[in-house]
């Protein structure tokens, strides 16, 4: 597919653009599983083994939490972390020692993180923030519930219990790396990425002595990509899906960003995409055959809908605005994987709608030419990034030492 046609089908594709183009339609338990044909060129590595993702974990972090929880040494170090919070901050005395030479080195930027490029895209992330912010947490979100890899992993493991508090903990890590110092010495990105990596690590100890379990291990490279392309992947999609201006520079840099937070999550150098081509093409490969409903996603997708639409006091979202917002931004296929009831009021008024408030709040179309209920949405969407602002200060992210409570 030539450049332009790939841009004219990104911008014209409803729902998930190219994401949905070759086998959204089917559910992914119901279709054969490709085979693994993204070169290790593409990525930011330049090359690599081509090993397929789905058999591959993080075998030093893996190692060393299933260690650190069969010694019981998790709650001290939950403990120990608990004040660990800035991206410069040595890490606290008292750590186990392998645990310690893990982080210290786990911490480290790649050697191919440019700082240039991380502030061009702080700014971005800033000026952008309602629309990254809408996409990365109602798209994501609603997103991750169709992925049944990821929505049984959220619902058997003990988080799923408290959907509040992890909505909140992943809020956490949202805004730290939507932070305008997010890699700077007083941000936070890199202790939340290497808090997640740890936490990810013990979901993958955890979850395999879980009854309800019984799948392979958990949280895969597939799914970490997967999950890494319903983020930046997506966001960048709708982006282009709703025009909104960007500069070559700012694309580059919001991409660069994402790479240097898959390497510190955990993410092989070898499968982090090096561009946006190599990102879309991987993303169209790995996510039609990782989507699809399920009964955990649904439940969950359930609960995340209706405290966004419970919570977000004052000014109060309606529950049929919440499930038209999140259709909106998945689009049809996913929100009905998903259990989202249509609305048939809100549904074609926020189709309508929302590209009108993109145009104006990029000041390319004048006010009169914005309809009344615009402002409805336009408070939703503000009230939804406060809601979530606000979550993610109440706790932070600690690794699990039991699986969801029965
Ligand atoms: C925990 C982010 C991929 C499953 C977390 C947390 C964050 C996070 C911030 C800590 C919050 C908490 O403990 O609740 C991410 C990011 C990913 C990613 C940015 C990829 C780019 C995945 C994937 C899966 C997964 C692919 C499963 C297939 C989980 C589970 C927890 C967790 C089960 C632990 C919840 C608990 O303690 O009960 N993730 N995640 N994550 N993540 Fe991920």
């Amino acid at each position: 597919m030539t450049e332009l046609s790939r841009r004219k089908m990104l911008i014209s594709g409803g729902a998930l653009g190219a994401l949905g183009a070759l086998s959204m339609a089917t559910p992914a338990h119901a279709r054969p599983l490709l085979e693994w044909t993204w070169a290790p060129s593409g990525s930011i590595a330049g090359s690599g083994a081509g090993a397929d993702p789905r058999w591959v974990w993080d075998e030093e972090a893996d190692q060393l939490l299933a260690s650190l929880l069969d010694r019981g040494a998790v709650p001290e170090v939950n403990r120990l972390l608990w004040n660990w919070t800035r991206n410069d901050q040595p890490l606290p005395d008292g750590l186990p020692a392998d645990l310690r030479d893990f982080m210290e080195r786990a911490r480290q930027l790649p050697s191919w993180a440019d700082p240039a490029k991380l502030e061009v895209a702080a700014t971005f992330n800033k000026s952008r923030g309602i629309y990254l912010n809408l996409c990365n947490g109602v798209g994501g979100g609603m997103l991750a519930t169709a992925i049944p890899n990821e929505a049984r992993s959220v619902y058997y493991s003990k988080g799923g219990a408290d959907m509040e508090d992890r909505v909140a903990k992943t809020s956490i890590f949202g805004f730290a790396v939507g932070a305008l110092d997010a890699y700077r010495p007083g941000g936070s990105v890199v202790v939340e990425c290497v808090k997640t990596r740890l936490v990810h690590a013990a979901v993958r100890h955890l979850l395999q002595q879980s009854p309800h379990w019984g799948g392979d291990i958990p949280i895969s490279q597939e799914d970490m990509l997967v999950t890494w392309h319903t983020l930046p992947t997506f966001a960048m999609r709708k982006l282009l899906e709703w025009r909104v201006p960007m500069k070559p520079a700012e694309t580059e840099a919001y991409l660069h960003v994402w790479q240097v937070t898959a390497h510190l999550l955990g993410i092989r150098d070898e499968y982090i995409p090096a561009t946006w081509d190599a990102a879309n093409a991987q993303s169209d490969q790995i996510l039609p055959r990782n989507m699809g409903p399920t009964p955990e996603g649904v439940e969950l997708t359930d609960i995340l809908l209706s405290q966004l639409a419970e919570q977000t006091s004052p000014a109060s979202i309606s529950r049929p605005l919440c499930n038209a917002l999140a259709r909106y931004l998945v689009g049809d296929q996913v929100a009905d994987w998903d259990g989202i009831k249509r609305e048939p009021v809100w549904d074609p008024l926020i189709k309508a709608v929302w590209p009108k408030l993109v145009r104006f709040r990029e000041g390319l179309i004048p006010l009169p030419l914005v309809p009344e209920t615009a402002w409805v949405i336009d408070e939703a969407v503000r009230q939804y990034i406060l809601f979530f602002l606000t979550k993610g200060q109440e706790t932070k992210i600690e690794i699990p030492t039991i699986n969801r409570p029965e």
